[in-house]
């Protein structure tokens, strides 16, 4: 008798997230979504970076960070330097989420300091920055500063989210399913 050959098991995927006001929490549930639109190769979480995060049981990790005072928030720095050898057999991508204006959809934006490092830590594959979103309501003194200095409005660019989705989803299809076998 023969049994059916076992249909592939799904890439177990992460997109970490650290947000202090949604917006970017949003872009990662835009990435979980386009993700999960590619079929059934992948099995998409989505989640905010803690100190409880354990990513070590995924197959890939995209990990992105909202942007303040150029630099990432320390929650999501603090994840990458610390699961970098968890991470090991993971394919990793990075992104940042801020400029208040059409910057992001406009021009390639390099890395910060803090998020190139965090991405050199896990050997991100690539890193793209997205433009962000400051809403007219925003709490605190210098947000608010900022929105009444005219910097409010959402520069978030769906098309450009989904197509970093789409070079993930389309990279893996041609990467073995770990970047180091698990020792
Ligand atoms: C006080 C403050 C500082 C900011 N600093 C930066 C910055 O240095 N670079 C940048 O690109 N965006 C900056 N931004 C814009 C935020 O990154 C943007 O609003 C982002 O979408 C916020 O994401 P969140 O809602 O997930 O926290 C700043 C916003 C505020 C309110």
């Amino acid at each position: 008798m023969t049994t059916p050959d076992a249909a592939p098991q799904a890439r177990r995927v992460l997109v970490a997230y650290a947000s202090r006001s949604g917006a970017t929490a949003e872009i990662a549930q835009w990435l979980a979504e386009r993700l999960r639109s590619e079929g059934e190769a992948l099995d998409v979480t989505v989640a905010e970076v803690s100190d409880a995060l354990d990513p070590s049981g995924y197959d890939v990790v995209v990990l992105g960070s909202a942007l303040y005072e150029g630099r990432w928030l320390r929650s999501a720095s603090r994840f990458a330097r610390r699961h970098r050898h968890d991470l090991d057999h993971a394919w990793v991508w990075t992104f940042s989420s801020g400029p208040l204006d059409d910057s992001a959809s406009t021009c390639d934006i390099a890395a910060t300091n803090s998020a190139d490092r965090a991405s050199r830590h896990l050997l991100a594959r690539d890193h793209v920055t997205f433009g962000g979103r400051l809403a007219p309501d925003s709490r605190g003194w210098l947000a608010h500063a900022m929105v009444e200095g005219g910097h409010g409005g959402d520069f978030r660019d769906r098309a450009r989210i989904d197509a970093y989705a789409d070079q993930i989803a389309g990279e893996l299809s041609m990467l073995p399913r770990h970047r180091r076998p698990a020792a």
